[in-house]
């Protein structure tokens, strides 16, 4: 009998001590609790995307809020059941860098019946907007029409047919109808541009080694190559030296994002123009989360800056580009 007592008494201590440990959640300061961040990212398709991805981690330490990362190698439905995970984890706020702009309706839903609200990043999605809180990432739009505007201005002289091939990203993303449209627009008034041949590479660089080895084989040979990316635009690259075409001379070469490689072969003059895509998000992603947690409204888009490189930038001042 003595002995159950004492054990009781142990139990009940123990009981106390564990309670008083952690504070119930309307007792804990607010001053105290850390921001939880939950994130999906696409996968890691590209350097560009590596790039970014470590940005956001960065961010996320730099302004001590607690990440939840998920990485969805390149498919929807995982990141789906990511946003699911996070809803169920009843973290803060959710953000995701969705692959392709449309289905997204029902999970966006669940997020706000759980009261998360959810920001959009880097590329955009087709949704009512009452679904999410808002976006933040870079133009694509606007890089297309920059492509286009380098071309115009880089061929002013020439009055002969200028024939384009464009290797495009994801099907479906934002990023590839976007970059699209802006360069097919800005390119329209002026009759001797051609863009005779258009494929998905995906943003992946054995994707556009591939289909421009399999063009250059077919006797398929542009004067102009747009790429919506560096990866497909380093892997066509190779596919040329290896053909015996000089990028950059006998095909004129304009890509998007700006890593190092790419830089390196503008150096070079294997490329002739990069359109930068700036991965560097992280920081005025971790703002916008505070203003969500706290309750703000934030606007409704929000871009990055982005630069055009070519021959003539000042790469010392330029510097290493970090992804
Ligand atoms: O969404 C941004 C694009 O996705 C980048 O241009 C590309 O490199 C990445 O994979």
């Amino acid at each position: 009998m003595k002995k159950t007592i004492v054990t009781l008494l142990i139990a009940l201590v123990g009981a106390l001590a564990v309670s008083c440990a952690v504070d119930p959640p309307s007792e804990q300061n607010p001053e105290d609790k850390r921001i939880v961040f939950g994130f999906s990212q696409i996968g890691a398709e590209s350097a560009w995307r590596v790039g970014n991805t470590r940005d956001i981690k960065r961010a996320a330490q730099d302004a001590d809020v607690q990440l939840m990362y998920y990485e969805a190698e390149q498919k929807q439905e995982n990141q789906i059941k990511d946003i699911r995970s996070l809803i169920a984890y009843q973290v803060d706020v959710i953000a995701f860098s969705p692959i392709v702009l449309t289905g997204w309706d029902n999970v966006l839903d669940e997020a706000r019946l759980a009261g998360i609200p959810v920001l959009v990043v880097d590329r955009k999605i087709k949704s009512d907007p009452s679904l999410y809180a808002g976006f933040i990432g870079t133009d694509s739009y606007s890089e297309g029409v920059k492509a286009a505007e380098f071309l115009l201005e880089a061929t002013r002289y020439r009055v002969d047919d200028i024939r384009i091939m464009e290797l495009q990203g994801t099907v479906g993303s934002s990023v590839a109808v976007e970059r699209s449209r802006g360069f097919y627009e800005t390119l329209e008034p002026h009759a001797n541009y051609e863009i005779f041949y258009s494929k998905s590479g995906d943003f992946l660089r054995s994707k556009g080694r591939e289909i421009m080895e399999n063009a250059l084989k077919s006797n398929i040979k542009p004067d102009v190559l747009y790429s919506h990316n560096d990866a497909m635009t380093l892997g066509a690259i190779d596919a040329m030296n290896e053909s015996g075409v000089r990028p950059g001379k006998d095909i004129t070469i304009i890509s998007i994002d700006g890593e190092q490689a790419a830089i390196d072969k503008l150096k070079q003059g294997e490329i002739n123009c990069v359109i930068e895509c700036n991965p560097y998000q992280g920081d005025m992603i971790m703002e916008l989360v505070k203003k969500l947690y706290d309750g703000e409204e934030i606007p409704e888009q929000t871009y990055v800056d982005e630069r055009v490189f070519t021959r003539d930038t000042d790469f010392e001042a330029l510097g290493e580009r970090g992804y």
